[in-house]
């Protein structure tokens, strides 16, 4: 990649946005053939209460791609700590990403984690584009939460939740 975009400093905006803790998700969806497709992401963010809808930011050049913009429906997994390594391997190009985590379909066939933090099921409302990425945005049809607390993304590690501070 360049090492300047419009004249930022590339390597520096990289270093910003690395500065903003995240929690992680794992984004799931199923071909119409019934092919499993996922991706890692920490770009999730509640959009809207009422209508309930929430967002996801997807890179263009994702293998997956073709497949979220075109799907009717996806799932939101909130990871926990002990998703840290299956995270990753979503987060890896080319990984037969299904042979790992104990996934089960939903009543449609996609893919939830059971153990996850929370589970957020989508109808995919719209695919807007965005720089290099689109922001597929999803009306929430069903909502559950799991025993274990998220794991957070800071800095390229996956750690626990910190303390309180106020
Ligand atoms: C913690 C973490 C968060 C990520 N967040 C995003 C994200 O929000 N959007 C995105 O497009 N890729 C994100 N990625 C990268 C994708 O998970 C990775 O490029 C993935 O392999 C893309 O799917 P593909 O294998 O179908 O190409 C993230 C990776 C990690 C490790």
């Amino acid at each position: 990649m360049a090492d300047q975009v419009q004249g930022l400093d590339v390597a520096a905006f990289r270093s910003a946005l690395a500065q903003f803790p995240s929690g992680v998700t794992i984004v799931t969806t199923r071909g119409a053939d019934g092919t499993p497709y996922g991706f890692t992401a920490s770009s999730f963010a509640a959009l809207s209460l009422d209508p309930p809808l929430i967002l996801v930011c997807l890179d263009q050049g994702a293998d997956c791609f073709p497949a979220f913009v075109a799907a009717e429906q996806f799932v939101v997994n909130i990871v926990t700590p002990g998703h840290a390594t299956l995270a990753m391997k979503f987060a890896t190009k080319g990984e037969n990403k299904f042979a790992h985590g104990s996934f089960e379909p939903d009543e449609n066939g996609h893919p939830v984690l059971p153990d996850a933090a929370a589970v957020i099921r989508c109808e995919l409302e719209e695919a807007v584009p965005g720089g290099d990425h689109v922001i597929l945005i999803g009306r929430v049809h069903d909502a559950r939460i799991g025993g274990s607390r998220p794991v957070t993304w800071y800095r390229g590690n996956f750690l626990h939740l910190g303390e309180s501070v106020a």
